[in-house]
């Protein structure tokens, strides 16, 4: 089967309007299968104006529907008859002798049904089938059973089709019990299917479509064994939301997120004294109320800190050595995976931020110490289960002390700690320069920025050495990764113009170095597509 996702129902229709072009392009007496409901009615639209733009001559087609109630009066307006004539019939230049449809009118529903088939045979079997899908998985009136009728045939509509449908009638009562349809085999003899689908309703049915089983219980499922089905979807109907959780020792952001959007966000403040346990029982109780309202189906988790065979232990040890994916797992049903956060953040800048399009890109957090997310060939490189701990490569022997026990840590150097503790000691050496005087109230990772803007050599100079060590640390990392592009995140990327710049001069091997766009929220987006 082929899949095309379209961004809208717009756009879906004109896909699908597109490839019926092709097919009357291409063989203008060609048999058409046309479906009704709501879903072909944009396709009906399409080409209708296309009709009217001369760009489409329908005058050599035949066409046979799927379907018609049974029994209902071919005048009524809540007939196919009705709905094709309205429609589609009425506003392109079918012949009116090659248009075919069920009749509901008929006195004997078999005997009609039996007409219809020698009929498609007669007309050389349909070219190209369009269909929509029920919420339950039908095609045509094949309602979900334990078998299926082969041929065309007077089916009992399901009582969920009946709801379905019963927002075209006054009433649920007045939706017509039976149907007239194609069957499973008359659909299959179709040389070429379209099936539409969108709309959040039909998400379940298109899933089952996807999934690995065949069954009667879903009768589109079927169409996997057909040769040349495409299916044309939007994204409601389509895509699947996930669960992204950020970590952080704040707070903790948890994110529906739905087409690399996130949909929903709620965070969790993390209070002092707040337990293990605690945590993890107020976010197991929002991933339940999202999982529930979105069907979410998968949950990623950004940790900062040591993910290993014996758990997550988090860097502002609020979790030690926890099992929180299996823990998650267990109580809301769905897979849950646990990733270290920088490499969720690398994934959600790569798939809809700053590194969109880029397979093989490093991205650096520049903070506290300093982060590293490494995707490879589109994918999180964890090596072991802890790669990218960047922030320790020694960059000067014998260097300044880190807290992880070696001395000489790029973080000690580069990292936004680092930059503070380069501005603090250069205002107390130079206590006449500007640096100084902005200094006076406190340094932060500003300070220096400010200072510079204000025409300071002192904080230049800082910023230049500042600018040394992280040059020297980016030279190292792609000697060995050779990435197409570098993303440079954290509060200081704010300062985009002053960094990117003189960093990217100052590296002895061009490769392109932005910033991150997505700030907060990468982390959410990346850790939902784990
Ligand atoms: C209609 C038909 C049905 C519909 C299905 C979806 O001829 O055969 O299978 O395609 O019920 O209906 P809508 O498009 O209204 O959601």
């Amino acid at each position: 089967m082929k899949l095309i996702v379209c961004e809208s129902y717009e756009k879906m229709s004109e896909k699908a309007a597109e490839m019926i072009r092709e097919q009357v392009l291409k063989k203008p007496d060609s048999v058409i299968g046309f479906a009704t409901g709501s879903t072909p009615v944009g396709i009906y639209n399409r080409l209708a104006d296309m009709y009217d733009k001369s760009e489409l001559d329908m005058s050599g087609i035949t066409s046979f529907n799927l379907d018609e109630y049974y029994p209902i009066s071919n005048d009524s307006d809540k007939s196919y008859h009705y709905f094709m004539e309205q429609n589609l019939f009425s506003r392109v230049n079918i012949s009116r002798d090659k248009i075919n449809m069920l009749s509901g009118e008929a006195e004997d529903p078999l005997e009609e049904c039996r007409r219809y088939e020698k009929r498609i045979e007669e007309a050389g079997g349909i070219d190209l089938q369009i269909l929509g899908i029920g919420r339950n998985g039908h095609i045509g009136f094949n309602e979900p059973d334990k078998d299926l009728e082969a041929n065309t045939h007077l089916t009992e509509l399901s009582s969920d089709t009946i709801e379905a449908n019963s927002r075209f009638f006054e009433n649920k009562s007045l939706v017509p019990t039976h149907a007239l349809t194609m069957g499973i085999s008359t659909i299959f003899r179709s040389k070429k299917i379209i099936l539409l689908a969108n709309g959040r309703s039909k998400l379940n049915a298109i899933r089952e479509l996807f999934s690995d089983h065949i069954t009667t219980e879903s009768p589109a499922t079927m169409l996997k064994l057909h040769h040349d089905v495409t299916i044309i979807c939007d994204y409601e109907a389509y895509s699947e939301t996930s669960i992204g959780i950020d970590i952080g020792g704040m707070s903790v952001k948890i994110g529906a997120v739905e087409n690399f959007k996130i949909i929903e966000k709620r965070i969790i403040d993390v209070v002092p004294g707040m337990t293990e346990k605690e945590l993890i029982g107020a976010m197991t109780a929002v991933c339940a109320d999202m999982k529930e309202r979105y069907k979410a189906n998968k949950i990623g988790i950004g940790v900062p800190g040591i993910i290993d065979e014996n758990g997550v232990t988090s860097a502002n040890l609020l979790f030690k050595q926890c099992k929180l994916d299996e823990i998650m797992s267990k109580a809301l049903g769905v897979s849950v995976k646990a990733e270290n956060d920088a490499n969720c953040a690398a994934l959600g800048e790569q798939a809809a931020g700053a590194g969109k399009g880029a397979a093989n890109m490093l991205m650096v957090t520049l903070g506290t110490g300093i982060g590293g997310g490494i995707i490879i060939n589109g994918r999180i490189y964890s090596g072991k289960g802890n790669a990218g701990e960047i922030g320790h490569i020694g960059i000067v022997p014998e260097g300044k002390p880190c807290g992880c026990g070696k001395r000489g840590c790029w973080e000690r150097y580069a990292s936004v700690s680092a930059l503070i503790e380069m501005t603090e000691q250069a205002a107390e050496e130079c206590p006449d320069s500007i640096l100084a005087e902005t200094a006076w109230n406190g340094v932060n990772g500003k300070t220096l920025f400010k200072a510079m803007d204000m025409g300071c050599d002192t904080a230049k100079h800082v910023f230049d050495e500042y600018i040394g060590y992280l040059a020297y640390g980016l030279d190292i990392l792609v000697s060995v990764l050779d990435p197409e592009l570098i993303l440079i995140a954290g509060g200081i990327s704010r300062e985009n113009e002053k960094i990117i710049k003189p960093l990217s001069e100052r590296m002895s091997v061009t490769v392109p170095v932005k910033t991150a766009e997505l700030r907060g929220d990468a982390g959410i987006l990346g850790a939902a597509l784990l």
